[in-house]
């Protein structure tokens, strides 16, 4: 039975709860009365001014998020940006301080049950019970859940070169990772949620990674992943929100994001390099006697226009890096939102 903790009642009881939406298990408790949604969606995520406190902190302010149904959604924040907290929200495992959210139009805090049914999740700090195998888990997993894809398990138990025979306890990190992940891909639910699945994963088991990814959205599974790990989010996410400090900073496709962040022009002259003062948006650097480094945010029609009448004899331009992007929004001044 899902019961709030005694010391908490807007937190259910960590461990056994936290791991229990893996494998979409959840018990309703009778003070979790469904009511009617605040929000009409059609999408798998969607959240309305959503917020968090814990005491003082103020851990998620006003999120606004709204995943379609088939889209790998990637959230990347720096460490207590309210990543974990969102997704706790997101799956009722703790009670917002006050907006909405909901998984499928399903409130989940209000009605478990009917949201975890759709719902897979890999926790960031994985529950497993120590004293089982991976394959007495993968078993007692399924059982809960009423059924798993057995077929596939088995061709992820092998892509992820798992031994199944020793107990969790034995289990290295990112062993126990794989435990977590292997159960979540094989239950074919229709959302994952996947905070840092990647954390303690070694190259080979990230390139397993993305390809189970890739598999997921092919078949229309929807995917919302934290991450820190930027190279896997360029690669594998359609869209990306940025939250920092509680708050979402920037959000939107890639090719979106870069647009809206800076390029960066490195040009050299036959001769001395030209003044770009006054044109609004550009930084210009020195990058040698006769080459500057010119980054431009909005559009570069000016600064083509100014170097069109000098003597170029090298010109790059490149987009900035979702590294690039993401450093732009923290940089060592990471506040949070107040509290
Ligand atoms: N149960 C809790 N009680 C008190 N404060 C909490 C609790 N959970 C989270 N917080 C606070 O909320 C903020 C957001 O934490 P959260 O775990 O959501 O960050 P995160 O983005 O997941 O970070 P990380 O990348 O380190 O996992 C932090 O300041 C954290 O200390
Ligand atoms: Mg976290």
């Amino acid at each position: 039975m899902l019961t709030r903790s005694r010391k908490n009642p807007d937190v259910g009881e960590l461990g056994l709860i936290d791991a229990l939406p893996m494998v979409g298990i959840t018990l309703h408790p009778e003070t979790r009365m469904s009511r009617t949604h605040a929000i009409a969606s059609d999408g798998a995520i969607r959240t309305q001014s959503l917020c968090k406190r814990y005491g003082e902190t103020v851990a998620l302010a006003d999120l606004d998020l709204d995943v379609k149904q088939g889209e790998v959604y990637g959230y990347l924040g720096p460490n207590g940006a309210g990543k974990t907290t969102t997704i706790r929200l997101l799956l009722g495992l703790h009670r917002a301080s006050s907006g909405y959210c909901e998984l499928f139009g399903i409130d989940a805090w209000r009605d478990p049950v009917a949201a975890h049914k759709r719902v897979a999740y890999v926790a960031g700090e994985p529950f497993l019970w120590p004293a089982l195998t991976s394959a007495e888990t993968f078993e007692f997993l399924a059982r809960l859940r009423g059924g798993v894809d057995e077929v596939y398990r088995d061709v992820l138990i092998e892509r992820f070169h798992l031994d199944v025979d020793k107990r969790v306890r034995a289990l290295s990190k990112g062993n126990r990772q794989k435990v977590q992940l292997i159960a979540a891909f094989a239950s074919r639910a229709e959302l994952l949620i996947l905070d840092e699945p990647t954390a303690g994963l070694d190259p080979l088991m990230e390139v397993a990674f993305r390809q189970t990814v890739t598999e997921a959205k092919e078949r229309g599974q929807t995917i919302f992943l934290s991450s820190h790990i930027l190279s896997e989010v360029e690669a594998l996410c359609d869209r990306v929100g940025i939250l920092r400090g509680g708050r979402l900073v920037d959000e939107g496709t890639l090719a979106e994001l870069r647009h809206l962040s800076a390029q960066t022009i490195e040009v050299t002259f036959d001769g001395p390099a030209p003044s770009l003062d006054g044109i609004e948006g550009v930084h210009v650097a020195s990058a040698g006697a006769n080459a500057l480094r010119i980054e431009v945010s909005g559009s570069v029609g000016p600064v083509i226009a100014v170097l069109a009448d000098h003597p170029v004899l090298a010109l790059t331009s490149r987009e900035p890096s979702l590294e690039e992007i993401f450093l732009h929004h923290y940089d060592a001044s990471d506040g949070r939102v107040g509290g």
